[in-house]
C-alpha cells in the first residue's frame, strides 16, 4: 500500500521513505462541496462539537484526495472557551470579554482536560478507528502568541492594537497571559495525543506581525516550553510548527525544538534549508493561489517544490498556508496527485 502512517513520521524525523508525504493546511471546509452540505444544516461550532460530524468532516478530504495525514476537525479558539470567553462565530470569530488587564489575566479559568473538550477527543478515538492506521491523525492547537491576540483583540483583528499595545506597554502582563495559556494548551495537546493524535502541529498564524526579537521574546519561549514538555512525555509525536510570516524567524523557529518547520511561500524552500540546516524537516510551501493556475502551472509548481530539496529527507509537500473557500477541488486533486508521483523513489 502507498499510505502508510509511518510515511509522514519518518519524513517529520527526516528518515528515509519511498516518497514524500503530502497533505494541505485547511483541507477540510467551505471549498468542498461535501462540506457546505454538512453546513447548511449545522452551526460551524456545532460541527467541532459533535463527534459524528466532526469525524465525517475530517474524512471527506481523505476519501477525495487520499492525502498522507488526517488532521482533527476542530479550530483553536476552544482554549480561550475553555479558559472562559464565550466564542461565537458571527460569522468571524468573536471572543467575548476581551483580556486588557490584569483582573481580567486573573479571572481565567485553569481548563480540565478530564471535563473539557470531550467532543474533540472523542472524534479523535473515532477517527483512529476509522483510520485503521492507513495515515497518522494530526492534533493540533493555536501557539501562545496567537492565541493571546485573540483573548486580547476579541476578534480577527487587522492592526493588533491591543495585543500590541499591551506587549509594549506591559509586557509582564502578557507574559501572564502567555504563561497561562501555555499552561492551558501542554494538557490540551497530551490528551489529543493520549485520545489518539500521532502528529502535533502548533499554529502560529500571527507570528510574522512581531519583529525577529519580539517574536524571540513573546512566542519562542512559550512554544519551546511546549514542545519540550511533549517530547519528554510522549514517543514518535513530531511536533510541527507553522508560522504566517516565518521568513525572518526561520533560525528562531528551529531553536524551539520543534521537529519540522511549517512555512510560506515567502521563503524559497532551499534558502530555508539552508538556514536551517539539518535541524528540522521543512513542510510547505506552495502559494496557496498558484492552484488558480491551470494543471501544468500546478505540475511545475509541485516540481519547484522538489527539485528545491533534491537528495535531501525530510520535506513535507504542502501550501504555504490553507486551503481557501474558492479553490477549485480538482487543482487540490492535481496537486496531491502530482506530487506523490513526482516524488515517488526521490531517495533512490
Ligand atoms: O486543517 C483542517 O482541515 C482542520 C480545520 C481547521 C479549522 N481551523 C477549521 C475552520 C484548523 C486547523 C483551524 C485553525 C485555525 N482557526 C487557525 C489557524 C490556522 C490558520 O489558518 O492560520 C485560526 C487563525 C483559526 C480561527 C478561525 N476559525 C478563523 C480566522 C476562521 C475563519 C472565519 C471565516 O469566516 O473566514 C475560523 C472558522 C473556521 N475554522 C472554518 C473552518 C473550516 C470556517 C467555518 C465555516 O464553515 O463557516
Amino acid at each position: 500500500m502507498d499510505t502508510r502512517p509511518h510515511l509522514l513520521i519518518d519524513t517529520a524525523f527526516r528518515r528515509p521513505a519511498h516518497r514524500r508525504p503530502v497533505w494541505l493546511m485547511r483541507q477540510a471546509g467551505r471549498y468542498l462541496p461535501e462540506y457546505r452540505a454538512v453546513r447548511e444544516r449545522h452551526e460551524f461550532l456545532t460541527m467541532c462539537k459533535t463527534p459524528d460530524l466532526a469525524v465525517e468532516i475530517s474524512m471527506q478530504p481523505y476519501r477525495r484526495f487520499k492525502p498522507d495525514a488526517v488532521i482533527v476537525f476542530s479550530d483553536i479558539l476552544f482554549i480561550p472557551e475553555a479558559m472562559g470567553q464565550t466564542l461565537e462565530f458571527v460569522p468571524g470569530p468573536k471572543l467575548s470579554s476581551p483580556i486588557r488587564d490584569s483582573a481580567a489575566i486573573d479571572k481565567l479559568r485553569t481548563p480540565d482536560p478530564g471535563s473539557d473538550w470531550r467532543w474533540l477527543f472523542d472524534a479523535l478515538k473515532n477517527l483512529r478507528r476509522e483510520l485503521h492506521d492507513e495515515v497518522p491523525l494530526i492534533g493540533f492547537a493555536g501557539a501562545p502568541w496567537t492565541l493571546a491576540v485573540y483573548m486580547i483583540e476579541g476578534e480577527h483583528a487587522k492592526q493588533l492594537q491591543y495585543a500590541k499595545g499591551m506587549l509594549f506597554a506591559r509586557p509582564d502582563e502578557l507574559h501572564r497571559l502567555l504563561g497561562k495559556i501555555t499552561d492551558a494548551l501542554i494538557p490540551y495537546l497530551l490528551a489529543q495525543v493520549e485520545a489518539g493524535a500521532q502528529v502535533l502541529q502548533l499554529f502560529d498564524s500571527f507570528g510574522g506581525e512581531l519583529a525577529p526579537a519580539d517574536w524571540e521574546q513573546f512566542s519562542l519561549p512559550y512554544i519551546r516550553r511546549i514542545v519540550d514538555e511533549l517530547h519528554d512525555r510522549t514517543e514518535e509525536v513530531p511536533v510541527i510548527l507553522f508560522v504566517k510570516g516565518s521568513s525572518p524567524h526561520l533560525e528562531r523557529m528551529a531553536d524551539t525544538g520543534a521537529d519540522v518547520l511549517s512555512i510560506d511561500w515567502m521563503t524559497d524552500m532551499k534558502e530555508a534549508r539552508a538556514r536551517v540546516g539539518h535541524r528540522c524537516a521543512l513542510q510547505g510551501n506552495t502559494d496557496p493561489l498558484a492552484l488558480l493556475g491551470p494543471p501544468d502551472v500546478i505540475s511545475r509548481q509541485v516540481q519547484r517544490l522538489l527539485d528545491s530539496f533534491a537528495g535531501e529527507h525530510g520535506l513535507i509537500g504542502n501550501l504555504g498556508h490553507g486551503c481557501l473557500p474558492f479553490h477549485d477541488p480538482d487543482a487540490i486533486t492535481q496537486f496531491v496527485r502530482r506530487f506523490k508521483e513526482l516524488s515517488r523513489g526521490y531517495a533512490e
